[in-house]
């Protein structure tokens, strides 16, 4: 059985495109692979933040992925602090990476250009990934368009460490979703939307109150023509639209504009598509949230069940570069 490996900030409330982009295609991947899902604490820690808020928005965002329908039954669900091996492979995949490499990621530049505080470990951020992947013996890696470079490196990072030092990790392949892969800003729609969006109303959060969600759709920025056609260059924040209905709706998105000549009922049923979406999801963690104790007993199960596999790769990494056995 193919195994599948996906991660996710416990920063900031989940928003629009980490459900379609992600969090969405996790769910139906947990019945087809041994899946692994991973809350990734540590990589919180690159830019400072609020221990309190920290661990608040851990168990949240563990509690919000099982209320939109991972099942620690058949997946394994975990924080990554709780395995140490990740800590471990980290610094091996450091120590494979150049330095030259990790410059050039997007990701890096765009959050090093805005931060006040540029920590070594954001800089160091693709290769915490790389071991995360890797130490699963990961097959396939369901993301959003965003991650496509990060991808990209851990394949390198994998195959490098393969030739100097013999078979040890499983190259791993992105996944990324047809409709979904890159939800737009409603406000600003050549950007993604993202948690560091500088303008609320152009972001889309899974808890929100549904109401603002269908006046958030209604705001949202288009261009002074009336056509509705899907033209991402041209057109974006139609496209954008559109590209949300499909992915709610599991349709394609320059067919569905055919069905429209109108931006007004356009977006109305977006809105309406989005907020059906997330009202079960909104009534399933209502119902989580209210037994804290529960979400602790399944992170505690799932840990187990990662570092099994975990501690498994890692003692093959370390052989592999001649570090002395342990005990
Ligand atoms: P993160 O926490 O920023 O986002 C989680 C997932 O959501 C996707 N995503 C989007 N998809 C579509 N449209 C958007 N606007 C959008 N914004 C975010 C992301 O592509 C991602 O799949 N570095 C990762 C976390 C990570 C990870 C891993 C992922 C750590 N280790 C190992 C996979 C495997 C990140 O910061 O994702």
């Amino acid at each position: 059985m193919a195994r599948v490996l996906s991660g996710i900030q416990p920063t900031g409330a989940l928003h629009l495109g980490n459900l379609l982009g992600a969090v969405r295609n996790w769910v139906e991947d947990q019945h087809r692979a041994d899946s692994y899902f991973v809350v990734v604490d540590l990589h919180a820690l690159t830019v400072p933040k609020s221990p309190e808020v920290l661990r608040r928005s851990t168990v949240e965002m563990a509690t919000l992925l099982t209320a939109i329908g991972l099942d620690p039954d058949v997946c394994t669900l975990f924080v990554q602090s709780h395995v140490p091996a990740h800590a471990e492979l980290s610094w091996f995949m450091e120590c494979t990476a150049a330095f030259g490499e990790l410059r050039r990621m997007v990701q890096f530049k765009d959050k090093s250009d805005r931060a006040e505080f540029v920590s070594a470990g954001l800089f160091t951020y693709p290769a915490l990934q790389a071991a995360d992947i890797l130490l699963y013996d990961t097959d396939r890696v369901p993301v959003g368009d965003d991650q496509r470079q990060h991808l990209e490196l851990t394949r390198d990072l994998a195959a490098r460490f393969n030739a100097r030092y013999g078979q040890t990790f499983v190259v791993p392949e992105a996944t990324i979703p047809r409709a979904g892969a890159r939800v737009m800003d409603l406000q600003n729609p050549t950007d993604k939307m993202s948690k560091s969006s500088s303008s609320e109303a152009g972001i889309v959060y899974v808890l929100e109150d549904l109401e603002a969600v269908v006046r958030k759709f209604k705001r949202a920025v288009t261009d002074s023509e009336s056509e509705v056609r899907y033209d991402i260059v041209a057109k974006p924040g139609v496209s954008n639209l559109l590209s949300i209905l499909a992915a709610c709706t599991g349709q394609d998105p320059a067919s569905l504009a055919e069905g429209y000549s109108q931006y007004g009922p356009l977006k109305a049923d977006t809105a309406e598509a989005v907020v059906e979406t997330l009202r079960p999801v909104q009534a399933r963690y209502a119902e989580l949230s209210a037994d804290p104790g529960a979400m602790t007993a399944i992170l505690a199960k799932g840990a187990e069940k990662a570092a099994a596999v975990a501690n498994l790769t890692l003692t093959r990494a370390r052989d592999a570069l001649g570090l002395l056995p342990r005990g």
